[in-house]
């Protein structure tokens, strides 16, 4: 396709404000999906996705669009996810597009990561134009969200607006136009030497790695021969096409298209996301020296152990996060020794749903039984001797005497909610220690919230509690600010006497001794009955401040089944088996998954 006639786009919204319904219609609208073949959000294949309604991994689709003018354009539509953890998918995506629709709910308004998508658009240069969604509502409002965009966001060009019903497919055919209109088309040189930007890829069982890449400069075929230039690796390509929206195989991809490439890459570590491919030298073809400028590359600033309940898994948890970081690049991990769960992992996560998210894709797309611990961020310990360790594992924390100061992780947050809200949200930043920055109204019903907090303090669960607090009408983003002195303690907790080093936690001197209360009384309730008392304390050096007890069981179960027939003690036996699922034996007692997260359960 001439460039000319490509617009490479994205779609970026709050979480739930439409894109994916967007998407749906315009596949429809262009005939990539015929109507009989339409399920609701197409392009959020994974299972997860679907089950939790939410996009998690950015896609990219080719649409074919006859416009006003006569010409047959080429749009490559590249979805993204909204929540706050999967920033990085957005900025990815966008590195390889020339313009973005911004979707806002016209029943809300502008949220956080309206304006965090927004911000990281127009930081890419991108051309930006709203779509005002759900107008079949009773209670939508598109001036007044208009209104809003423009004192909240204002670089935001909001003369081009669309007012749009994603679900009845109302005035969505004025997207596309608008989308062949404000998007510029791709620039870029079909004979220069390659050029492609490698924007994503998976692992595919029969055609190896698949990377998803979009051209900047050149031409790429099947048959030649491709050179990664970050990792240096060097495939013949078996195989270039593009997404319509199935895998559909092209002669070549050039200058401003975007599609896939494949070549039997069979080791991971050959293919990096961000990484730019040219041509190996050949007869026919010279490399390119210049990289493309990648994407920020996010750093994790959550961190948790990740342990298999069955010690014989370990390798293959390996090998299933080997594949799973190729498809998410911003999962970290390095194996770790625990004396309590034995041989597993530490992982490093953007946010706490995307820890969920990873432990989930683990266990299902690779079928394995894992504890995950709770969850930490990365402090900053300086020691008498003047020199610095950093610590994402309180089991790591050097002895007391040893320490002279420890500084935890500060974040910026920026809070969108209605004035009803403020009282209780202002509550809840100041119990997290926050620090208030600004407090302003932003629209006639929007007030605009920014705090200063310990970002030990947010990931456990600010955000469900800010959720609770507002009704749902509280909106919240965030990024890291820098590093603070803390007056921080380390809180053991003991198993029958015995500290278990995957349950300690960093906590705030001022709050110990509730945390201390809490956890023991949470995972008392968790912890199930044993054939023998089970004491639960918690301790910070060797002072315990809290206790609990979970009483033995009183009748062993199988006791029952004594003469009784064998088929009903199978059966009780392989329940009991099933129960054992995210369970695990420390010492003599078995402790369930929850118990290592009781953490983010605490009252
Ligand atoms: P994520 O993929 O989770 O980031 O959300 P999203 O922005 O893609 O939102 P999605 O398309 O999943 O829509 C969220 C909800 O709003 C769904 O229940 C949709 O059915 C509904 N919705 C989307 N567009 C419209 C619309 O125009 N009118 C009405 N009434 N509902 C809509």
């Amino acid at each position: 396709t001439e460039s000319n006639l490509i617009r490479n786009f994205s779609i970026i919204a709050h979480i739930d404000h439409g894109k994916s319904t967007l998407a749906d219609r315009l596949l429809e609208l262009t005939n990539t999906i015929a109507r009989r073949d339409m399920q609701a959000q197409i392009l959020d294949d994974m299972e997860l996705e679907r089950e939790r309604g939410i996009t998690i991994k950015a896609h990219a689709v080719t649409l074919k669009y006859p416009a006003q003018d006569g010409q047959v354009y080429t749009l490559n539509l590249i979805d993204t996810p909204g929540h706050v953890d999967f920033t990085y998918e957005v900025s990815r995506s966008l590195a390889a597009c020339e313009g973005a629709i911004l979707v806002v709910d016209s029943t809300q308004g502008v949220e956080a990561q309206t304006l965090a998508n927004t911000y990281l658009a127009l930081e890419n240069d991108l051309e930006v134009f709203p779509v005002l969604n759900k107008t079949d509502l009773p209670s939508s409002e598109p001036e007044r969200v208009l209104e809003e965009i423009n004192t909240v966001i204002g670089l935001v060009d909001t003369a081009h607006a669309v007012n749009v019903s994603a679900k009845t497919g109302e005035n969505c055919l004025e997207v596309l136009e608008k989308i062949v209109q404000c998007i510029p088309p791709p620039k870029g040189d079909p004979k220069a030497p390659l050029q492609a930007l490698v924007f994503d890829c998976h692992y595919d069982q029969y055609r190896g790695v698949v990377c998803l890449v979009r051209i900047v400069n050149g031409t790429l075929k099947a048959g030649e021969t491709m050179h990664f230039m970050a990792t240096g690796s060097d495939h013949r390509v078996d195989e270039v096409g593009v997404f319509s929206p199935k895998m559909t195989k092209v002669d070549e991809l050039t200058v401003g298209e975007v599609g896939y490439v494949t070549g039997s890459i069979k080791t991971l570590a050959d293919v990096k996301v961000g990484d730019t491919l040219t041509h190996a030298l050949s007869n026919t073809t010279r490399p390119s020296t210049e990289m493309l400028k990648g994407f920020k590359e996010l750093q994790p600033v959550v961190f948790a152990g990740i342990f298999p309940t069955n010690s014989e898994d370990y390798e293959g948890l390996r090998d299933a996060m080997d594949k799973l970081r190729l498809n998410d690049s911003s999962f970290k991990y390095e194996p770790e020794t625990s004396q309590a769960l034995g041989f597993g992992f530490r992982c490093g996560f953007l946010g706490l749903l995307h820890m969920e998210i990873v432990q989930e894709r683990l266990e299902r797309e690779f079928d394995l039984d894992l504890i995950t611990t709770a969850p930490s961020v990365r402090y900053h310990v300086f020691l008498t001797d003047d020199t610095e360790v950093d610590v994402d594992n309180p089991a790591k924390l050097p002895p007391l005497p040893r320490i002279a100061r420890i500084e935890e992780p500060i974040i910026e947050a920026t809070i969108l909610t209605r004035p009803d809200f403020v009282g209780g949200l202002l509550k809840l930043c100041e119990d997290r220690r926050g620090l208030q920055q600004r407090l302003e109204y932003v629209g006639k019903d929007r007030v605009m919230l920014v705090y200063e907090l310990p970002l030990n303090e947010v990931v456990l669960d600010f955000y469900d509690k800010l959720k609770s607090i507002s009704k749902g009408y509280a909106s919240f983003d965030y990024h890291m600010k820098g590093y603070r002195e803390s007056d921080l303690v380390k809180m053991d907790i003991l198993v029958n006497g015995d500290p278990v080093d995957a349950l300690s936690i960093l906590v705030h001197r001022s709050k110990s001794q509730a945390m201390g209360h809490g956890l023991t009384v949470r995972m008392k309730e968790v912890i199930p009955q044993q054939m023998f008392d089970v004491a639960i304390q918690a301790a910070i050096g060797a002072k315990i401040i809290a206790r609990t007890n979970v009483k033995a069981r009183r009748k062993d179960v199988l006791a029952k089944c004594y003469g009784g027939d064998i088929s009903r003690k199978k059966k009780l036996l392989a329940k009991q088996k099933e129960g054992k699922k995210r369970m695990k034996s420390i010492g003599s007692v078995d402790i369930p998954q929850d118990a290592f997260l009781a953490i983010l359960k605490v009252e």
